[in-house]
């Protein structure tokens, strides 16, 4: 085990990247663990943000939706709670991690078709991939509820409720998803579209534990897609993975991506992610 976490084997990195090279359609399906080494922590785990600082209330979306002004006000104050600083200051700070470009070039070469992420901070497309889809939002767009219209979001730090919607007058939020609230139908459709086309799945940073998200690796895998396993612990997913990199994301992507280029010359030589 290295300093950061299980390092992984050349057998399995050796492994995934047949898989890769042999399938026709590869999505990668990520997780907060992507994001780990950017420096953004994970929500669960014993050094998640939940264990710290207790997890986010259950019901944040119906309080929204039944007193928008309160539900705005609440939001305002409990802006300088610590949960709320240490992961937006995470997030402002980040950057893309070797994971994150990895993947990137993958995209590039042709192997990799899209990725459907958990993630909200915009750290794929910052390293280069260009189908992403933010099956839980983006902490970079507003939403509004009426007409799904999504708009620029102004800073970190709200400091008044979001005006109605310019379009529809419809009730504005983040366009990150607040628990009890339906994923945005347009994604959730593209993602189901992607994950019904793929023939392989590179899983990577996530607890597999939240639906809708966590069920599109298994429905993939009923319509007979081959499933790769990318995370430093094991998961609920883990046993009907084909491949498991038992190693983190920023040590295993790009070591995934050496072994393609070693086993498919044909795969075009992706250049080494600038760290
Ligand atoms: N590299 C890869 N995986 C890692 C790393 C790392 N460096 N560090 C931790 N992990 C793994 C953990 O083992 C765990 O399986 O990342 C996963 C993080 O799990 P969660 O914190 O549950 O994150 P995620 O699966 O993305 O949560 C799903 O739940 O809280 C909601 O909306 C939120 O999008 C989030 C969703």
């Amino acid at each position: 085990m290295s300093p950061d976490g299980p390092a992984g084997t050349d057998g399995q990195f050796s492994r995934a990247a047949a898989l890769l090279i042999v399938s026709k359609y590869v999505i990668a399906m990520t997780g907060a663990g992507m994001s780990v080494e950017s420096g953004i922590p994970t929500f669960r785990g014993e050094a998640g943000l939940w264990a710290r600082l207790g997890g986010p209330d259950p019901s944040q979306y119906q309080n929204l939706l039944a007193d928008p002004a309160a539900y705005w006000k609440r939001e305002i104050e409990r802006s300088t709670d610590p949960y709320i600083v240490e992961l937006r200051m995470a997030v402002s700070r980040a950057k893309p991690n070797p994971g994150h470009l990895a993947l990137a070039h993958l995209e590039k070469s042709g192997l990799v078709r899209s990725v459907v992420t958990q993630n909200i901070d915009g750290l794929h497309q910052s390293a280069g991939s260009e189908a992403v889809i933010e099956v839980h939002g983006s902490r970079y767009r507003m939403r509004c509820l009426g007409c799904g219209n999504r708009t620029p979001r102004e800073g970190l730090f709200l400091t008044r409720a979001p005006d109605p919607c310019a379009l529809c007058g419809g009730l504005v939020k983040y366009d990150s998803v607040l628990f009890g609230e339906p994923v945005p139908r347009d994604v959730l459709e593209t993602a189901r579209a992607e994950t019904d086309r793929a023939d392989c799945v590179l899983v990577v940073g996530t607890s597999s534990t939240v639906r809708p998200a966590a069920g599109l690796p298994r429905i993939a895998r009923a319509n007979g897609a081959r499933l790769i396993e990318v995370n430093p612990n094991a998961t609920p997913l883990t046993n009907v993975c084909d491949v498991v990199v038992r190693s983190t994301a920023a040590a295993a992507l790009p070591e995934i991506m050496r072994a393609v280029s070693l086993l498919s010359p044909a795969a075009r030589e992706p250049a080494a992610p600038q760290t």
